[in-house]
């Protein structure tokens, strides 16, 4: 698999019952085999769910809040993602992180059951980020049309049948937030949401220092809301994708960093749309303690 025509716009494949981006599909011993570290950090989420705002956080932190330190390289080449792979044209996220000096800081979208048994076994640390699903649900529509890894969404009606029916990659969103919510009661995980970061990035990100041990003054705390906000974030080259190859995201069709707010989904569901949403969430949720915000 080397050639475009094998992995742009390339529908789903099924690893292990869960829907999987084509590209990243092969090979999947390289993930069940994979080699953690216990100093590892794991940033997990639903893809569009505030990964890279987290990852931007959390290496903001580690470097104490140093802007120039974090701009030494594009967010994905400091937080590889796990499963990430295009055979042929970029190097893997298990062969980026091989390279990682400690402590590394790795990004993954699987759910909780795919997570390389490595992770779990040395302990690592891992930090959960969870959004609404609608809001959710409006992010991954205009990612799946700038994203070639992934196949065409189909309009904006097609699109919700196939995520409610969890078949958008890494299956499930209703799954994989309460498989992840399950886990933290027995494994170190900082289960964290969008909307709370949102309302209070201060609060949320002091959370993150202390989980990570770490113990910064209230000015570099500050200094890291700064430069974290979606405004400095869609500024800055290394966090807002433009480093990433334009064959693969075309930023002309959806800007990688787009509205970054609480709420967008009322500007896209129809009332029907809705109904339908809640009266499955309902369903689907049934029985959970977690507990989401739809607008802040
Ligand atoms: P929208 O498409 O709703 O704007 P991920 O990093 O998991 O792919 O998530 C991407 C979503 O997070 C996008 O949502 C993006 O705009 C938003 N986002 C990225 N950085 C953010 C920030 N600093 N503050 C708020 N939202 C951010």
């Amino acid at each position: 698999m080397a050639s475009p025509e094998d992995y742009l716009r390339q529908d789903w494949r099924t690893v292990h019952d869960v829907p999987m981006v084509c590209a990243f599909s092969y090979n999947w011993e390289r993930i069940e085999n994979f080699q953690s570290r216990p100093d590892d950090i794991v940033i997990a989420t639903y893809p569009k769910s505030g990964t890279t705002w987290m990852s931007e956080i959390v290496d903001m932190i580690m470097n104490n809040g140093d802007p120039d330190k974090c701009k030494r390289a594009a967010i994905f080449n400091k937080v590889p993602m796990l499963e990430f792979a295009v055979p042929g044209k970029m190097p893997a996220g298990t062969e980026q992180l091989a390279k990682k000096p400690a402590p590394r800081l790795v990004k993954t979208h699987l759910p909780v059951q795919l997570l390389p048994m490595s992770f779990w076994e040395n302990g690592c640390k891992m930090i959960y980020v969870a959004r609404n699903t609608k809001d959710v649900a409006v992010s991954f529509y205009h990612f799946d049309l700038m994203n070639k890894l992934h196949p065409e969404p189909g309009t904006w009606e097609q699109y919700t049948e196939k995520y409610l029916a969890g078949r958008v990659a890494y299956g499930s969103w209703y799954d994989h937030v309460k498989g992840w919510w399950e886990k933290r009661k027995d494994h170190p995980i900082l289960y964290l949401f969008y909307e709370d970061m949102k309302e209070n990035p201060k609060h949320e990100i002091r959370k993150v220092m202390q989980f990570l041990g770490k113990d910064l003054k209230e000015d570099v705390l500050d200094r890291i809301v700064y430069h974290t906000s979606f405004e400095m974030m869609k500024e800055n080259p290394t966090t807002n994708y433009k480093m990433a190859p334009n064959d693969i995201m075309d930023q002309s069709i959806s800007s990688f960093m787009r509205k970054g707010i609480a709420g967008d989904w009322k500007n896209h569901f129809t009332v029907a749309q809705n109904e339908r949403f809640n009266e499955d969430y309902e369903k689907k949720m049934a029985g959970t303690t977690l507990r989401f915000r739809t607008e802040i």
